[in-house]
């Protein structure tokens, strides 16, 4: 199967943090793969490259990112380039691109950047989680995408001898932020559908032997809506916040989708997304956008190696989104 060899190549370049040398790579290789499947091939000024198909009233794009996280599986992003180009050769109607963004994993500065726009954006991506894989679905529609906030937390203490400072005279940063961290826990717990989480810790001065006087803690933290959003991060009181609104999936995208997983015969599931995507940018610019699970094996899991989808599963992704593009590009 031609996308799982693709994608085998993309995860022999390894992680690919955005905007790295290892990104570039990854969007060549990208771009070599939309040549050589005769698409018009441009790069936009926030670095994304486009290959589409000439000529077209309307501008229908699917695509994703191939930027990872550290420690990444080779699912995430990738499926979402490789099997949208599988579905634009397919039908190679004018108007049709695929578009990769740049650095998404690390707040979507590819599609905030994007100049130019699609009147309309399906993303084909794996689920990342659970749902799907326990309603036994191979496939599901996007209902809309969580909002978040991202930023960080500081603590300062003094920094002192880890041997002679008397436990009552100490001024610990790292554990009035670990403090924070379980704090951080019991608010998301506390909030319907709501997740927190700390990534990144950074300690200073850093030795063995002396007590931490400043903790920096990154905060991601997720809600469902935007009401349970800022209660949440009120809560955690996040230092310079980035905020992006939940974002609803177009209507019109979602009853076509649903509309061509029935024509399959499958089984049919409407979910919301806890994970950010380029499709929620989009969405909150004007563009209507619409995403196209595919389940997640191994328990859900992503963000990590284990990630896994089936080529069954995957194959089903595709002509879903072949038939979805084939009705919007008319
Ligand atoms: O973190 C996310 O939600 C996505 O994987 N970028
Ligand atoms: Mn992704
Ligand atoms: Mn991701």
């Amino acid at each position: 199967m031609r996308i799982l060899e693709r994608l085998d190549e993309l995860a022999a370049l390894g992680d690919r943090i955005g905007y790295s040398r290892e990104e570039d790579a990854a969007h060549e290789l990208a771009a070599g793969w939309f040549r050589a499947a005769g698409l018009e091939v441009e790069v936009d000024p926030a670095g994304n490259l486009i290959g589409r198909v000439p000529g077209g009233e309307r501008q229908v794009w699917t695509g994703s990112h191939l930027d990872t996280v550290p420690g990444s599986g080779r699912f995430d992003g990738t499926l979402g380039v490789v099997g949208g180009l599988e579905a634009v050769e397919r039908l190679r109607y004018p108007g049709l691109g695929v578009v990769v963004f740049r650095d998404e994993e690390r707040g979507c500065a590819g599609s905030r950047g994007c100049v130019a726009r699609p009147d309309a954006y399906v993303e084909l991506h794996i689920e990342q989680g659970p749902t799907l894989l326990r309603a036994t679905a191979p496939l599901g529609v996007v209902t809309g995408i969580a909002g978040y906030v991202r930023g960080r937390r500081t603590f300062t203490g003094t920094p002192g001898h880890a041997g002679t400072t008397p436990m009552d005279l100490r001024e610990d940063a790292l554990v009035e932020a670990a403090e924070f961290v379980l704090r951080a826990r019991e608010t998301a717990r506390g909030i319907e559908g709501a997740v927190a989480t700390v990534g990144q810790v950074t300690v200073e001065p850093g030795g063995t032997n002396v007590i931490p006087g400043l903790v920096v803690l990154s905060v991601d933290a997720r809600a469902p809506d935007a009401e349970r959003l800022d209660r949440l991060a009120a809560a955690l009181e996040i230092e310079e916040p980035i905020r992006t609104e939940p974002s609803p999936m177009s209507e019109e995208i979602r009853a076509t989708l649903r509309a061509e997983i029935e024509a399959l015969g499958l089984s049919l599931l409407e979910l919301p997304s806890g994970a950010g995507h380029d499709a929620g940018i989009l969405a909150s610019a004007g563009v209507p956008s619409g995403m196209l699970f595919v389940r997640s094996l191994n328990g859900g899991i992503s963000h990590n190696p284990a990630e896994l989808s089936s080529s069954e599963d995957i194959a089903l992704g595709v002509d879903v989104l072949e038939g979805t593009l084939r009705r919007l590009a008319r």
